[in-house]
């Protein structure tokens, strides 16, 4: 049975009382072209329209007036959640909102969720620093996960406990 980030709560309306013109909420088809505009500007190795098309049931959206400034990906299966994807339009990074998003994701959780896991490039410092301010810890790695320009990369398997 697939389950759902409970939005909006009143944690979620409480992170975004300071941005008036902002909005947080699942995606709908007509938001997926500017997604894929931003995965394009963001991502060495963009999700395909055939992922983005085949998560679309978990794709959430940060929006400021209208616009969507940033999204990610969450999958909810049983006890854990599992961050597939996040990013921030290049325009609107280094203000705060790559957090603003995580914590309104994590506020989001439903009861049932126990684990919140994901994967991240060893050397994407901006990405583990922001895990790390929002309570994820490394607890393992993935020699050679990822591609890179010069062959393969590690991932390092982060995880956030307790809800
Ligand atoms: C990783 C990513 C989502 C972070 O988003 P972001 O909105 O830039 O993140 P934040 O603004 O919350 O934090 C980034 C930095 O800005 C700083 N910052 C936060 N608010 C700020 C503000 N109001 N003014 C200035 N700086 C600020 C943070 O302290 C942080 O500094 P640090 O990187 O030195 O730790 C974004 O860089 C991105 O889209 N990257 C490409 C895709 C990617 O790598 N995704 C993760 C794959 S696992």
């Amino acid at each position: 049975m697939s389950q759902f980030l409970a939005i909006p709560n009143t944690a979620t309306d409480a992170l975004l009382e300071q941005h008036p013109d902002m909005d947080f909420r699942y995606a709908k088809n007509s938001d997926l072209t500017e997604v894929k505009a931003i995965e394009q500007l963001t991502s060495p190795y963009p999700w395909s329209d055939q992922l983005f098309d085949e998560s679309i049931n978990k794709l959430l959206v940060i929006t400021q007036k209208q616009d969507i400034i940033g999204y990610a990906v969450v999958a909810l299966v049983a006890q854990q959640a599992e961050l597939h994807l996040i990013a921030i339009h290049p325009k609107a990074q280094s203000q705060g909102y790559g957090q603003l998003l995580l914590a309104l994701i994590i506020e989001s959780m439903p009861a049932s969720i126990e684990s919140f896991f994901l994967e991240v490039r060893v050397s994407n410092c901006r990405a583990i620093r922001l895990y790390q301010r929002l309570g994820f810890v490394q607890i393992g790695e993935r020699k050679d996960y990822y591609r890179n320009g010069m062959g393969t990369e590690d991932a390092i398997i982060m995880a956030r406990e307790n809800y």
